[in-house]
């Protein structure tokens, strides 16, 4: 099936700066049918929901990224608080703990909001040096493997990760527990902070389910140009 008749967005396009008009003329040049728009902390911190409003007017479907990590009851209220946005996908640090996971997945279920609810694993800007610094035994792989495996026993709907690990995410569970992969780059030459990036070819390989770009559509000349190539390579590869 095409992207076009599945209707569903694959690539999620990350919308980080401060500045509405700038988020909002570029949501003009991008296309709801090719893209959902991932809303992160810089712009929610500089807008708040009212720039959801906006987004969800012009047609987009709304990944809010604020990787909620707190005690219990703030995690389930802010989560809820959330879902009430109406946005398609949300997420928490699975380093919050299984009871805070679980806890957030029943009050979202309870209320019967349709938000997909993700776990953030081990972020892409970090590598086995930095979470050895950190304090984890692991090395990446293991820990997001083992927090991964804490997020589907909590009934999270998916995880944030690098493709690098999808396919062994994806081998392990079921079909609809989804991996949504940060850290796309067309080359090795631009990682930006980055530091576990994959291309969108070996994204789609490695069977992750949505890729999440920022930098390489945002700071182009050619935001549109710059999305469907990738959209392009992605799809080719599925
Ligand atoms: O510009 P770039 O493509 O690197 O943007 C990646 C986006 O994905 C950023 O908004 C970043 O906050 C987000 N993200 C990430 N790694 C995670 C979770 C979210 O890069 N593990």
């Amino acid at each position: 099936m095409s992207f076009e008749e599945s209707n569903m967005p694959k690539i999620i396009v990350a919308l980080d700066c401060d500045n509405e008009e700038k988020a909002l003329s570029i949501a003009k040049k991008l296309s709801p049918k090719l893209c959902a728009l991932k809303v992160g902390l810089e712009l929610f911190v500089s807008y708040g929901p009212n720039i959801i409003k906006k987004l969800h007017h012009l047609g987009y479907k709304i990944f809010l990224d604020l990787k909620f990590h707190d005690i219990n009851t703030t995690a389930i209220k802010s989560s809820v608080a959330a879902a009430k946005l109406g946005v398609w996908m949300m997420n928490i640090h699975s380093s919050g703990g299984t009871n805070m996971m679980k806890n957030v997945m029943n009050e979202i279920k309870q209320n019967n909001f349709d938000t997909l609810v993700l776990g953030v694993t081990i972020l892409t800007s970090l590598d086995d040096k930095d979470i050895k610094e950190i304090g984890y035994a692991n090395n990446v792989k293991e820990q997001v493997l083992s927090m991964t495996d804490q997020c589907y026993h909590s009934n999270l709907n998916g995880v944030v990760c690098s493709a690098s690990e999808a396919k062994a995410i994806k081998e392990k569970y079921p079909k609809n527990f989804i991996c949504v992969c940060p850290g796309i780059r067309l080359s090795e030459n631009n990682n930006n902070d980055q530091k576990r990036i994959v291309t969108p070819e070996i994204a789609a390989k490695n069977g992750a389910d949505y890729i999440v770009v920022g930098r390489p559509v945002l700071d182009s000349i050619d935001p549109l140009a710059s999305l469907k190539n990738i959209k392009d390579k992605f799809y080719k590869a599925l």
